[in-house]
């Protein structure tokens, strides 16, 4: 079953004279439960296509569907609570409010959410599922990268969305702890069923996918579906 499906999806944006076509017509499906990985050269239009995913940008042409529903014709109203409710966000600089402990970066997930119930009890339960829980009570600035990532891992987790989306989450880690935030995604790609569309220029997180497509001056150019025997034997997160 296809949780996303876009129909010819554009993107323009028009700066005065200038007009930058970021995506040209993307044709795309996206299975419950997969673990889809985009890459593409600089410019490529890789985050203008994963915030029309999320909503936090609409295209100018074409559809998006998720669940069946087409999110490309919502208002902001529903837009939001799309974004809310269904999607969690990776990002290359993990975004933690620095003024905040882990537990309460976590937190802030769902207070935004005004999804306040238990709200510490799960927030520490899913700083346990990234394999932090003794960080609870640290500041971002006392934990290191790896560590603020999977901090920013359990904040996109905490609100069970369906689908996360991150932005090179490996971008500004070192090769080993980017490969553990790979491992540690994949993880939880498997355990909880959650489709993950990660957008990447390290090949090294092309491991752990599942289907891997090239974009490349807003299109799709290249698709490679990977073998599931040969797949990357888990190391430990
Ligand atoms: N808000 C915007 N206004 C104008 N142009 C934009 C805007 N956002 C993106 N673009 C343009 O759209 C194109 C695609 O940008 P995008 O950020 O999607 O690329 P990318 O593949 O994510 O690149 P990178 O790997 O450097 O992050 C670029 O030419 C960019 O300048
Ligand atoms: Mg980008």
């Amino acid at each position: 079953m296809n949780i996303i499906e876009t129909v010819g999806v554009k993107r323009t944006f028009n700066l005065g004279e200038v007009e930058v076509q970021a995506l040209k017509g993307i044709d795309l499906r996206v299975k419950k439960g997969e673990f889809l990985v985009i890459l593409g050269p600089s410019g490529s239009g890789k985050t203008t296509l994963l915030n029309c995913l999320g909503g936090i940008d609409s295209p100018t042409h074409g559809t998006i569907k998720v669940e069946g529903v087409d999110i490309s014709s919502f208002k902001e109203t529903k837009l939001s609570e799309y974004r809310r409710n269904k999607v969690g966000w990776i990002f290359q600089f993990f975004n933690l409010i620095p003024s905040l402990t882990a537990v309460e970066n976590v937190a802030l997930a769902l207070e935004m959410a005004h999804d306040k119930k238990d709200m510490m009890k799960r927030s520490r339960e899913a700083l346990s599922l990234v394999g932090i829980p003794d960080k609870a009570n640290m500041f971002p600035s006392q934990l290191s990268g790896g560590e603020q990532q999977r901090v920013a891992v359990a904040r996109a987790l905490v609100k069970k969305p369906k689908i996360v989306l991150a932005d090179e989450p490996t971008g500004n880690l070192d090769w080993v702890t980017g490969n553990k935030i790979a491992d540690l995604m994949k993880d939880l790609n498997q355990k909880e069923g959650i489709t993950f569309i990660v957008v990447s220029h390290d090949t090294s997180i092309t491991g752990v996918a599942d289907r891997v497509i090239h974009l490349m001056d807003g299109q799709i150019s290249n698709e490679k579906i990977n073998d599931p025997k040969a797949k990357k034997v888990m190391g430990e997160c």
